[in-house]
């Protein structure tokens, strides 16, 4: 059995609160999460017409993996404790969150109305009053992203280039012997800076994690300094404006969940050579695209938001504390989403529950170890 909801209809406005921090944590070169800010970077102009191949063979990659929430639920898991704690009663702040995502699942989320090309799916859970998103990808699916073309390689290279050039271990360059003026140091993809902020779509509370790229001038410990870092193809003629107004779509809702304010956007040659460099606040874009080619409209993302949130209210089932036994069937939901239609939603069964799990000490997709904090 599964059940449609479908992408158009007729919009409301939908409320959505200003992202608030919880909490930072940092990736160390061994890809170790620590809740310091060691891997926090400070933005700098970035010189000009800089060569975004610079460093390329030096590139520390990071494989791609599935999309597991493990350190987003470590966030929560101390937010939780110090939340908990000090309150003067006794309930479970834990309960007051609807629905705990990395903002990269959020983002495919609130633009699918607007989404032509790429389908994704997800696995859906909830556990108390909470929903938990992980991304599927299928085995398949990770072993294709780690096959990329040399030239898909290099092209997403110059994205992590740009953000060394553009940012500084200090709120000033500190040029780096032995290296091209601006470089911000090699490239190494295990290293990241995360936010973990709480917002609120309509009446559902959200837990949204992502990567922060860098702060400007100061970290507040308020996202009101992050800056976003994307690198683009220099505009030409019409239609590749057209293309870089849709493009805008995800890059703002990608900050707006967040709360980022400021997104950079370097326009680059084919070649990876550096061209302009143009500034946006992201509350702005919204006005700037429309009525344009590549028009779209964010309140169309927020209503379907909505609606999708009460969908899975009006079916998932939530994972009952006594089926915590591998033998039973744990309630585990795939949502499919397919471009110009709408969404999908089915419950797993033992093979699908299994294949989620990977062999791994696990409930559905939730550690074993989170259940059991959360379950205490
Ligand atoms: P650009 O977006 O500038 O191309 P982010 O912008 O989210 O901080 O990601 C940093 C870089 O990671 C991107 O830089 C891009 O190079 C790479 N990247 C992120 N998501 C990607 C995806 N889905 N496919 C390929 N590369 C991706
Ligand atoms: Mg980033
Ligand atoms: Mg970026």
């Amino acid at each position: 059995m599964s059940y449609a909801l479908a992408t158009e209809r007729q919009l409301q406005t939908v409320p959505f609160q200003q992202p608030q921090q919880l909490l930072t944590f940092s990736y160390t070169p061994d890809h170790e999460l620590e809740f310091t800010d060691s891997a926090l970077r400070y933005y700098v102009d970035p010189p000009a017409g800089a060569d975004l191949r610079y460093g390329y063979d030096r590139w520390i990659k990071r494989p791609e993996e599935r999309g597991r929430l493990d350190s987003l639920l470590r966030a929560v898991c101390r937010t939780r404790q110090k939340l908990n704690s000090g309150a003067a009663d006794s309930s479970d702040w834990l309960r007051s969150i609807g629905i705990v995502s990395w903002r990269g699942v959020m983002t495919k989320i609130l633009t699918a109305p607007y989404e032509e090309r790429d389908g994704w799916e997800l696995n859906v859970m909830l556990f108390g009053d909470t929903f938990y998103f992980e991304e599927h990808s299928s085995d398949d699916r990770v072993a294709e992203r780690n096959t990329q073309t040399a030239n898909q390689r290099l092209q997403s290279y110059y994205g992590y280039s740009f953000e060394s050039y553009c940012t500084s271990s200090s709120p000033n360059r500190v040029n780096l012997p032995g290296h091209v003026d601006g470089w911000g140091g090699d490239v190494d993809t295990n290293v990241q800076w995360c936010s973990v902020v709480k917002t609120k779509l309509a009446n559902t509370r959200l837990l949204i994690g992502g990567e922060v790229d860098c702060v400007r001038d100061r970290y507040t410990k308020k996202t009101d300094t992050f800056v976003e870092l994307k690198t683009s193809l220099t505009i030409r003629h019409a239609q590749d404006e057209a293309r870089f107004e849709k493009k805008l779509l995800k890059f703002y809702f990608q900050s707006f969940l967040l709360g980022v304010p400021e997104i950079i956007v370097g326009f680059r040659s084919p070649q990876g050579r550096l061209g302009t460099i143009q500034r946006f606040k992201t509350v702005e874009i919204p006005r700037m695209v429309r009525g344009k080619p590549g028009a779209w409209d964010p309140v169309k993302c927020l209503d379907w938001g909505k609606r999708f949130i009460a969908f899975l209210q009006s079916i998932v089932t939530p994972l009952l504390l006594e089926e915590h036994s591998t033998e039973q069937l744990v309630p585990v939901w795939r949502v499919k989403f397919t471009p110009g239609t709408g969404v999908t939603i089915a419950l797993l069964d033992k093979a699908g529950v299994d294949e989620v799990r990977a062999g791994e000490d696990r409930i559905g997709f939730l550690p074993k170890w989170y259940v059991d904090e959360i379950h205490s």
